[in-house]
């Protein structure tokens, strides 16, 4: 039984945590090159303070979880935390959203320590063109901690690619390529306007069904089905059976009806919706040592106050100031 049903009858069991709002990459779609105002480390949860949010979080009705950033790697002796939470009692599942760039030599440990599945960021299999999206050259160090995953039972390994018009467009089948020569499910995100300006207008979207069509002339497609809710995606394989594609479509299909996701920011807000214009600060109440019934009360409010969906696209619709790094995507 689930605490955290909101006003639409969406029943959240998903929380994702940005345990830092760093990230080694800068991403054009993310944040700016330079000017991040970094938080100071103790403005960030401690470990504690998480494993406490997610006990209580648990006792609500929250199952799965999910660790963000930034780039969550950045944050020192990560899998001693994810450790700490898979002991939490109801957790089922732990998984964690990265640009891979320090995977390699880590994943076993990270498998050890609990984790169960992995998203990793990939927009291009270009270098040139990898350093442009993500500004740093590291291709080469995604690709080899990614190999490195593969030897661990992590599963399912996902690549999250950002497809922006005018810049890897041009590259979506060699990215298919790889869900089938490599164990890797491959997504394609519709690019979304998060944080500050980046350059975001409809013509840089490249709405999923445009990308599909052009991977189905190469190879034909054919959906299958899995429970949505889980997932966001819509799952495709390819018609001899072989590698699986998903499509993520925020813009132009919005999947908020089916939302389950609550979100902590690095700075220790409770937030309701990737675009929500407000937050319940946990943090406070953790540090002015608050019961276990604020926190609670916290979790029962934000969900209660969920809006049904976000407006992209329509003229009502107001960007949140946070980048997706501070907020955790
Ligand atoms: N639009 C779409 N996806 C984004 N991500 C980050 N910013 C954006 C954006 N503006 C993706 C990252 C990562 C996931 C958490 O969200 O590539 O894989
Ligand atoms: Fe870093 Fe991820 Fe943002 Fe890229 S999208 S800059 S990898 S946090």
């Amino acid at each position: 039984m689930s605490d955290l049903i909101d006003t639409f009858g969406r029943v959240h069991t998903n929380l994702r945590i940005s345990v830092t709002d760093r990230c080694n990459f800068r991403c054009v779609y993310c944040m700016p090159e330079e000017g991040m105002n970094w938080l100071h480390r103790s403005e960030l949860l401690s470990y504690e303070e998480i494993a406490r949010v997610v006990q209580v979080a648990a006792s609500l009705g929250i199952r799965k979880l999910r660790l963000t950033g930034g780039e969550p790697m950045m944050r020192k002796d990560l899998p001693v935390l994810i450790e700490m939470l898979s002991k939490i009692d109801g957790i089922e599942e732990i998984a964690m959203t990265t640009n891979g760039f320090f995977l390699k030599g880590k994943a076993r440990t990270l498998y050890e320590a609990g984790l169960q599945r992995i998203n990793v960021s990939l927009d291009s299999m270009n270098s040139q063109k990898f350093k442009e999206m993500a500004r740093r050259d590291a291709l080469k160090e995604v690709l080899e901690g990614l190999e490195e995953v593969e030897k661990v039972p992590i599963r399912p390994i996902k690549l999250n690619c950002v497809v922006i018009r005018g810049y890897n467009d041009d590259e979506v089948i060699e990215l298919a390529k790889l869900a089938r020569e490599k164990p890797y499910v491959v997504r394609f995100l519709e690019f979304m306007p998060i944080g500050e300006e980046d350059g975001w207008s409809m013509e840089r979207v490249v709405p999923s069904r445009e990308i599909r069509e052009r991977i189905n002339e190469w190879k034909e497609l054919r959906p299958i089905e899995v429970e949505r809710g889980s997932t966001p995606s819509e799952m495709y394989t390819f018609a001899d059976g072989v590698g699986k594609i998903g499509f993520i479509s925020p813009v132009s299909e919005p999947f908020c009806a089916q939302c389950d996701r609550l979100r902590i920011t690095s700075d220790g807000k409770l937030r309701n919706c990737l675009f929500a214009m407000e937050e319940m600060d946990l943090k406070s109440i953790l540090r002015k040592g608050g019961k276990d019934e604020l926190i609670r009360d916290v979790f029962l409010a934000s969900v209660k106050a969920k809006k049904p969906g976000h407006l992209i696209g329509h003229k009502e619709f107001v960007r949140p100031e946070k980048t997706m790094s501070q907020i955790g995507g």
